[in-house]
């Protein structure tokens, strides 16, 4: 005869059975497998703000592209964040907007970067991931630098020749900015991308 098994029983089975589950989802991937979803992540993100600054350049000028910058660029980096557990930011060692700030690893992947920027690597080369375990987190963290292009220069470039309409409106926004005095081909920051999951 089969014994009945105790809904006690059968419940905390189920139970054991949905944590696993639920703990296999969450399971960190591999870190191959992160970098090419943060590396799409970058892609979508450095994709749409460039579209932005293009299109608000050619309709309105940099004055009012520097508006849009300022409101659309943390708003589509918000949005992009808000749909995942992949976090995603822009950061930089000369800040323009200090709520880009890079913590303490950002801070010496960036100037690893530059050591090895300047040492003769190119700058499409420079891309850094690590997993971190601290207790029972695991976060899988990637950067990867921005290079200062021809159309950066009206907002990033040398002051001297940058227009006056948009160095008034630099400092009316930013009265702190650092962001100013680079030249095409140099790293202006990095994307920085990590997601956390528990072990
Ligand atoms: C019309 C002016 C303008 C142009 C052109 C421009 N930027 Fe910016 N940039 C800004 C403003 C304003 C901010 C601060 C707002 C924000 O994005 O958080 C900013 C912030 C940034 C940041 C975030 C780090 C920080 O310092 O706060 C990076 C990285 C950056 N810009 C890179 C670029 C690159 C690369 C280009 C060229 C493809 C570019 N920018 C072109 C105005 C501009």
């Amino acid at each position: 005869m089969i014994k009945p098994v105790p809904t006690i029983k059968l419940l905390s089975m189920s139970f054991i059975l949905s944590i696993s589950i639920s703990c296999s989802d969450n399971q960190a991937p591999s870190v191959r497998d992160f970098e090419q979803k943060a590396s799409l992540q970058i892609k979508l993100l450095a994709t749409s703000l460039k579209k932005q600054l293009i299109a608000s350049m050619q309709l309105g000028g940099p004055v009012a592209a520097i508006e849009t910058c300022k409101i659309k660029a943390p708003e589509i980096t918000n949005h992009l964040n808000s749909s995942d557990t992949l976090k995603i930011k822009r950061t930089s060692l000369r800040l323009r907007n200090p709520n880009n700030s890079a913590d303490d690893w950002e801070q010496q992947v960036l100037t690893n970067f530059e050591q090895q920027f300047s040492s003769g690597t190119p700058i499409q080369e420079l891309v850094y991931s690590e997993k971190i375990t601290k207790g029972d987190q695991t976060t899988l963290r990637m950067m990867r630098a921005i290079p200062m292009q021809a159309v950066c220069l009206t907002c990033h470039g040398d002051r001297q020749t940058m227009s006056e309409g948009v160095i008034h409106s630099l400092q009316k926004d930013y009265p702190n900015d650092l962001a100013t005095e680079f030249s095409i081909g140099d790293i202006r920051g990095a994307f920085s991308v990590s997601q956390t999951f528990s072990n």
